[in-house]
């Protein structure tokens, strides 16, 4: 070996950091919020330690300590008080997500991100309105077209209530093109779309569906959010929702879908971000509990990963304690 192959020089302290390619910064970070109008109390989230549901009347709290870790931007997730067929409280003017962003928005600096879905709406549990045999033989679960008008007023009702960005992750064709015709209708046309671009139906939404009681009643999602397998389609969705006028590009979930984030960055020049799960949170933790691993190292190193595979930013159950560590 000569003395010219030592990439070992630039590792050194007070080198390496002159040479190091990927930043992360709380300002990258998005903390999720559950909002729960059945409670008057915070409802710890067994399967992700350390995650709460939080009362109407104390969102505002709750963003507060967000805010004060250096991470400027929510994602707001609501737990309605009742739930019916279509899913009604999605778009509820006094519903639990507009309650807790009208006052968020009038009581702190921070943005408010809003996931739009009607997963947490429905008594069934689907994000849309049901096939009329869906329960029966499911070919197809959800009512695509049925179901477009419903997250564009959900998105709309969002936007009144003071939301800077809206969130659509039901998967639905066409919902990014109703959703910015919604929202410039109604005079919101600085509001922001990032849509959930690229969603996987995966096992990793599990401890997810305990925080937002949004578990699907019967059958699963496989007939709207995307087959794991496929990569080349993830191009397809993502093209369609910058066609229908996307401002943000999200994958979904992070950590075992690198290549796709990767491949997005490269063929699209819209921010991207990457959804660091639920799933992706609590094995972190339970290997954590467990002393297999530590896990302020782990949720760093993850977090950093899918910047270095090209995500602008993450939204991540880990927002705050990374944030906090600097
Ligand atoms: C709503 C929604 C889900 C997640 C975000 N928005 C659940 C799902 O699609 O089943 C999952 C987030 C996570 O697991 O952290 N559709």
């Amino acid at each position: 070996m000569t003395n010219r192959d030592r990439p070992r020089r630039l590792r050194r302290d007070g080198v390496r950091s002159l040479v190091s390619e990927t930043g992360l910064e709380a300002t990258d970070l998005v903390a999720p919020v559950f909002v729960d109008a059945t409670t008057d109390e915070r409802i710890p989230i067994k399967s992700m330690p350390g995650q709460e549901r939080v009362p109407v009347d104390g969102a505002v709290d709750r963003v507060e300590e967000v805010v004060s870790t250096g991470v400027e931007a929510v994602m707001l997730f609501g737990i309605p008080e009742s739930k019916d067929a279509e899913g009604s409280r999605a778009w509820a003017q006094d519903g639990v997500v507009q309650r807790a962003t009208r006052a968020i928005t009038a009581e702190t600096d921070a943005t408010v991100i809003t996931d739009v879905c009607l997963c947490e709406y429905t008594d069934h549990g689907h994000c849309g309105v049901l096939e009329p045999d869906a329960r029966e033989a499911p070919t197809l679960t959800v009512d695509n077209d049925a179901t477009l008008d419903l997250l564009a007023r959900t998105a709309v009702s969002h936007a009144e209530a003071g939301a800077e960005m809206v969130a659509p992750s039901s998967m639905t064709d066409g919902m990014v093109g109703v959703i910015r015709e919604g929202l410039d209708d109604a005079g919101f046309d600085d509001v922001a779309i990032m849509s959930y671009a690229a969603k996987y139906e995966s096992a990793f939404y599990g401890p997810f569906r305990d925080a937002a009681d949004g578990a699907p009643a019967f059958g699963d999602r496989r007939h709207y959010q995307m087959d794991p397998a496929n990569g080349r389609e993830a191009l397809r969705e993502v093209r369609l929702d910058v066609e229908q006028g996307a401002d943000v590009l999200m994958i979904k979930p992070g950590l075992p879908y690198l290549d796709v984030v990767r491949e997005i960055r490269r063929e699209f020049d819209h921010p991207v971000a990457a959804y660091n799960v639920s799933g992706e949170y609590a094995m972190l933790h339970a290997a954590a509990e467990k002393g297999w691993l530590d896990l302020d190292a782990v949720a760093r190193e993850s977090l950093l990963s899918l910047k270095r595979a090209g995500a602008d930013l993450i939204v991540t159950y880990f927002a705050e304690d990374v944030a906090a560590d600097g």
